[in-house]
């Protein structure tokens, strides 16, 4: 062989294998290009199971409960005592608490504005127990007595029904609290500080029957608690007690709380549980909740078990001082930013709430939103909208589906990847919904629900004024 045709001939391989090389890079980036900013995923891995698998991670970690979905096979609530809501029920019940969280949230910003002062709750706050979806197990008492508990970051009082129901108490899971069998239960007298901070803790002024001190709230629906103001002995976990805890002791209960024995107030007011927990945990709390109603999640009080790759947004009090407010700044669909005015989200504000099931978003962000994602999945069937949910799949031909991921970035340049069950509610297989919705005006405020948060380990810093996000928190 010649020597330029040897040259030839080695150059060829050369540029050959370079060839070979770059187009298997390219196909590389491509697959990497899919991977990044699309889930595919089992269909069966967004329906719950019908047995029990508990998340193992968090459950060994100091003063966290196990949160359970009402209505699955961990739940310990049986169905003649709690019937579970049709979809319908459900989206019903979430709208009437976003119509009272906006309602509380007027009221607050005309109140600022008139008087420029500390922001109280309005007599008639409206607030609603939505559908109450998650609770946790806690001691009350001594000896205790265990009660479920729906734990709810919208608002402050804890309460749970107590015997006599010297008005009414609907039926619970669990017997209802009996203060007379407590050694430690003690009523509030009237003459107290904490007494008046119940004002500002539920939105009304107490009351007095013969000097012991009186709470009442209403919600939204038309439910309420009235009852004895009392302290007693709050156990967490047998390492995890607060001694003198103040709670609501219900004389007077009616409405939509779902065999739950009470509510557990995560809010930020000084009668919260995270502000009577904070000498012992500071005002640090995470939860995280689980993929589906077959699993369960963790309540931590403290900051033990949050995650190392935690990111943090601030919160701001811009809407009042008990919800968490938090700043949106862009959503991705597929890797695609969404072509929304940063102005839109600073206009309508936003709050991360544990109640609302679905997110609502200012209606310009949605329709930019539903429209992205629709043109992502054109290879899927569309199918009736299920109430307020308007981008509806039929899945019913597929074991394996691909969906594009959502991110949403909070000030800070902090980012919440969404898993496949953050992004859609399912009804069945053959109608599966982005769980995405508009609201009525864009100046409305926005919410992160639930549904969104799931399997998202979400740490709330109240002291340092934070909140954060790690992924894979729970299963
Ligand atoms: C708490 O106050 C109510 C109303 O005054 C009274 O009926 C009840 O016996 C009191 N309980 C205790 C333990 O003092
Ligand atoms: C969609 O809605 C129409 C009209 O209400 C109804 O006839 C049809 O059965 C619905 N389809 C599905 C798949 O639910
Ligand atoms: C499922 O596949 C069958 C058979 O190909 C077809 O007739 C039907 O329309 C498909 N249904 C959906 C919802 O895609």
């Amino acid at each position: 062989m010649a020597p330029s045709k040897f040259l030839i001939f080695f150059l060829s391989c050369f540029l050959l294998s370079f060839f070979v090389i770059a187009r298997k890079e390219l196909a590389l980036e491509t697959t990497d290009e899919q991977e990044h900013h699309y889930h595919t995923l089992q269909l069966s891995s967004l329906l719950p199971s019908s047995t029990c698998n508990p998340s193992t991670k968090g459950d060994k970690r100091k003063g966290s409960l196990e949160v359970v979905h009402k209505h699955g096979p961990c739940s310990k609530f049986s169905e003649d005592v709690i019937k579970p809501l049709t979809a319908e029920e459900i989206f019903t019940n979430d709208e009437s608490r976003v119509h009272s969280i906006r309602a509380r949230l007027t009221f607050n910003k005309g109140k600022k504005d008139t008087q420029g002062s500390k922001v109280t709750l309005p007599a008639k706050s409206g607030e609603i127990i939505g559908s109450g979806n998650y609770f946790v197990t806690v001691g009350l008492g001594t000896p205790k007595k265990d009660l479920s508990l729906t734990f709810d970051t919208g608002s402050d009082l804890t309460w749970t029904q107590c015997q006599p129901c010297a008005g009414s108490c609907y039926s619970q899971q669990e017997p209802i609290f009996a203060p007379s069998a407590s050694t430690t239960y003690k009523n509030i007298s009237c003459t107290s500080t904490e007494c008046s901070g119940l004002t500002s803790a539920t939105g009304n002024t107490p009351g007095c029957s013969s000097s012991t001190c009186v709470y009442g709230i209403q919600y939204g629906d038309r439910s309420f608690t009235v009852g004895f103001f009392a302290t007693d002995k709050l156990t967490l976990t047998s390492n995890d007690v607060i001694d003198n805890f103040y709670f609501g002791c219900g004389q007077n209960n009616q409405g939509l709380f779902s065999g739950a024995a009470g509510l557990i107030g995560l809010g930020r007011d000084k009668l919260s549980i995270v502000s009577q927990a904070a000498k012992k945990y500071g005002k640090v709390f995470s939860y995280c909740l689980p993929s589906t109603a077959s699993s369960t999640g963790y309540l931590t009080f403290g900051s033990s078990g949050v995650a190392s790759g935690v990111m943090y947004t601030p919160l701001s009090t811009s809407l009042g001082d008990s919800l968490y407010d938090l700043d949106l700044k862009y959503i991705y669909v597929g890797g695609t930013k969404l072509p929304i005015s940063p102005s839109v989200f600073s206009t309508s504000g936003m709050i991360i709430d544990s109640g609302t099931v679905i997110t609502r978003l200012p209606p310009t962000a949605y329709s930019a939103l539903s429209k992205e994602f629709r043109a992502q999945m054109t290879k899927y069937p569309l199918t009736n909208a299920s109430s307020i949910l308007d981008t509806c799949y039929d899945f019913s031909n597929y074991t394996t589906i691909t969906i594009p991921k959502i991110s949403m970035v909070w000030s800070g340049n902090t980012k919440l990847d969404l898993v496949p069950q953050g992004i859609f509610y399912v009804n069945s297989v053959s109608q599966v919904c982005l769980a995405f919705a508009g609201n009525r005006d864009d100046s409305d405020i926005g919410i992160l629900g639930n549904v969104q948060q799931k399997t998202i380990q979400v740490v709330y810093d109240v002291d340092a004024g934070k909140v954060g996000f790690a992924s894979g928190g729970c299963a």
